[in-house]
C-alpha cells in the first residue's frame, strides 16, 4: 500500500506546483485528492502529463484515512481545517504562516533541519516556511558550519507569484495597459507593479517592518539558529516567477570567499554559479521550473571584518513552495509514517475524472 495524499488549495500557484512536484518525484501515493473552495468543485487540475484530477470541496472532506496533506488554501483557512484534519489522523503539511511561529509546529528546510520534522507528533502539522526564508537558509547552513553567523543584512527582489495567481494576472494586465495607454488600478497590488517595485508586502508591523520581513528574522532563527540578528527589507518586483536576495552575511570567524565557495558547492541543494563576467550569475527569469539555490556574486564585505555578500536566487513556487513541501513529506513517509512506503509510481484510479 502506498500513501493516500490530499492537496489543499490545489487549484493556485503552490497546489498546482505541488502536484507537478509530486508526479515528477514518484511519491508513493496510492490515492491523491484535489480540494479548493467550493467555487472550484468540479474543476479538473493536471498531475502529471496524462492524469486530470477533479477539484472537491475542502470545507465538506472528511479526512479520515489520509495520511499526508499538503496544503496553501491561504493561512486564514488553514487556521481552520488543518487542526480538523489533523485531528482526523492526516499529518498537514501546511504552506501558509498560520503555524510557522508556533512552538509545537516545526518549520522545516530538509537541508537545514530535517530532524525538526520528528515534531510533527505533538500537532500532527509540520510548516513550511516562507519562500524568502527558505531559499536564504539553504545557502546560510552550509556559511554558518564553516564560520558561525553573527548578523545578515538581506534586501529581497520578490516576484509577483509570491502573492498568487490574482497577483502574476495584475502585473501582466497593467503590463498590457501601459503599452495601450489604459489607466491603471492596482487592485491586489498596493501600488503599480508594472515597470515599478513595491517595498511593501504583507502588513505593516507597529516597528515600522513589514510582516514578510519579520518572518524571515524570525523564521531564520527558529530553522537555523536562535542568534542569528537578521535585518531584511522586502520588495516586490515586476517578475512573474522567481525571488532573489542580496544577502550581506557577516561571521564570528574569518572566512574566505573559496572557503564559502566550497561549502556551498557541498551543500545540498545549493548551485554555485559565479564567474565574474557577463554569464557568471543567475537571475530568476533562468531560476524559473528549476530546483536548486543558485548563489552567485561571492565576494568579501570589506565593511565588517568577517563579512561576505551574496546573490541568492531560487524559484519561489518549488524550492519556495511546492519542492520544500514535498520533501517534508518524502521524509515524513520514509522515516516516521513507515509501513506503508513504497516506491511506486502512483496509482490514482479512484479520484481520476472520468
Ligand atoms: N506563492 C508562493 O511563492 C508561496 C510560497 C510559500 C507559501 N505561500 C502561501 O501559500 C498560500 C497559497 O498561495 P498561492 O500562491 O498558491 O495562492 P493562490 O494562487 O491565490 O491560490 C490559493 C488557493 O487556495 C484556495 N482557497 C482559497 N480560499 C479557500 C477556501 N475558503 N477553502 C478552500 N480553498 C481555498 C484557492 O482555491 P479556489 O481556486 O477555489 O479559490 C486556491 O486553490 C498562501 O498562504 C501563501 O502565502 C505561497
Amino acid at each position: 500500500m502506498g500513501f493516500k495524499l490530499a492537496v489543499v488549495g490545489a487549484t493556485g500557484n503552490v497546489g498546482r506546483e505541488i502536484l507537478t512536484t509530486l508526479c515528477e518525484r514518484q511519491f508513493p501515493a496510492d490515492e491523491v485528492v484535489v480540494l479548493a473552495s467550493s467555487a472550484s468543485v468540479g474543476r479538473e487540475v493536471s498531475f502529471g502529463e496524462d492524469d486530470v484530477l477533479r477539484v472537491q470541496a475542502l470545507d465538506t472532506f472528511d479526512f479520515k484515512g489520509v495520511d499526508i496533506v499538503l496544503s496553501s488554501p491561504g493561512s486564514k483557512v488553514s487556521a481552520v481545517f488543518a487542526p480538523r484534519a489533523a485531528k482526523a489522523g492526516a499529518v498537514v503539511i501546511d504552506n501558509t504562516s498560520c503555524f510557522r511561529m508556533e512552538p509545537d509546529v516545526p518549520l522545516v528546510v530538509p537541508e537545514v533541519n530535517p530532524q525538526a520534522i520528528a515534531g510533527y507528533r505533538k500537532r500532527g502539522i509540520i510548516a513550511n516556511p516562507n519562500c524568502s526564508t527558505i531559499q536564504m537558509v539553504v545557502a546560510l547552513k552550509p556559511l554558518h558550519d564553516v564560520a558561525q553567523i553573527k548578523r545578515v543584512v538581506v534586501a529581497t527582489y520578490q516576484s509577483v507569484s509570491g502573492a498568487g495567481r490574482a497577483a502574476m494576472d495584475e502585473l501582466f494586465n497593467q503590463t498590457r495597459a501601459v503599452y495601450v495607454n489604459d489607466p491603471i488600478k492596482p487592485e491586489h497590488m498596493t501600488k503599480q507593479i508594472a515597470f515599478n517595485v513595491i517595498p511593501h508586502i504583507d502588513i505593516f508591523m507597529d516597528d515600522g517592518a513589514t510582516k514578510e520581513e519579520w518572518k524571515m528574522a524570525v523564521e531564520t532563527r527558529k530553522i537555523l539558529d536562535p542568534d542569528i540578528a537578521v535585518s531584511a527589507t522586502c520588495v516586490r518586483v515586476p517578475v512573474f516567477i522567481g525571488h532573489a536576495e542580496a544577502v550581506n552575511v557577516e561571521f564570528e570567524r574569518p572566512i574566505t570567499e573559496d572557503q564559502a565557495r566550497r561549502a556551498l558547492r557541498n551543500a545540498p541543494g545549493v548551485v554555485v554559479v559565479d564567474h565574474r563576467a557577463d554569464e557568471g550569475y543567475v537571475t530568476p527569469a533562468e531560476a524559473a521550473g528549476e530546483d536548486p539555490v543558485y548563489v552567485s556574486r561571492i565576494r568579501r564585505d570589506p565593511s565588517v571584518p568577517h563579512g561576505l555578500s551574496l546573490w541568492v536566487v531560487a524559484d519561489n513556487l518549488r524550492k519556495g513552495a511546492a519542492l520544500n513541501a514535498v520533501q517534508i513529506a518524502e521524509i515524513l513517509a520514509a522515516e516516521h509514517l513507515g509501513g506503508k512506503r513504497r516506491a511506486a509510481p502512483p496509482r490514482l484510479e479512484a479520484v481520476r475524472a472520468k
